[in-house]
């Protein structure tokens, strides 16, 4: 699939997953138009977004893929991670049972998609300094154990969103 990819234009196939709730459509929203919605509804299905990305002064494409966390509303699993060469796994850092579910959707991850998917976990509100429920060592030391780049993010005050979603490009590229 990697192969594939690469001869498509560098067009690169990038998930989003992680529990309900999370923020992984507030990410992509932010991203990729800068917008941010207080009052989202759960994603229902499959949506994805393709941003233009420049990597040493060259244009690729990522195409970002947003599903929901909950089973009851979620695309096909195969279909979503097929070709996938990128993944956001996120969490909640002011709701730590989104983070017990990390393993979980690592499992699904690696179940479904090729070895070498580039991962980074995403700790994401961490505007939420109050209510903090996981610390970033913790989130740092789970990373490291499981093989995936590690950043925090807020979707809402714009922290680190790009260059969560840059560093996967980069490191698949
Ligand atoms: P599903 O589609 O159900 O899986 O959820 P999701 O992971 O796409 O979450 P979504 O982006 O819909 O965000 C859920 C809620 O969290 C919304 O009310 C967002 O406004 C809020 N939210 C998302 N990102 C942030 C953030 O960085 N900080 C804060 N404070 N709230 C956020
Ligand atoms: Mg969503």
């Amino acid at each position: 699939p990697q192969t594939q990819q690469q001869t498509e234009d560098y067009l690169f196939k990038i998930v989003l997953i992680g529990d309900a709730a999370v923020g992984k459509s507030n990410l992509l929203a932010r991203f990729a138009r800068d917008e941010f919605h207080a009052n989202s509804k759960s994603t229902i299905g499959v949506e994805f977004q393709t941003q233009k990305m420049e990597i040493n002064n060259k244009e690729v494409k990522a195409q970002i893929w947003d599903t929901a966390g909950q089973e009851r509303f979620r695309a096909v699993t195969s279909a979503y991670y097929r070709g996938a060469v990128g993944a956001l796994l996120v969490y909640d850092i002011s709701r730590r049972l989104t983070f017990d579910s990390v393993g979980r959707w690592l499992n699904e991850l690696q179940t479904h998609s090729d070895m070498n998917v580039v991962t980074i976990l995403v700790g994401n509100k961490c505007d939420l300094k109050e209510g903090r429920e996981v610390t970033t060592a913790e989130g740092k030391a789970l990373a490291e154990a499981q093989g995936m780049f590690f950043i925090e993010t807020s979707a809402l005050d714009s922290s680190n969103v790009n260059a969560a979603f840059q560093k996967v490009v980069n490191e698949i590229y």
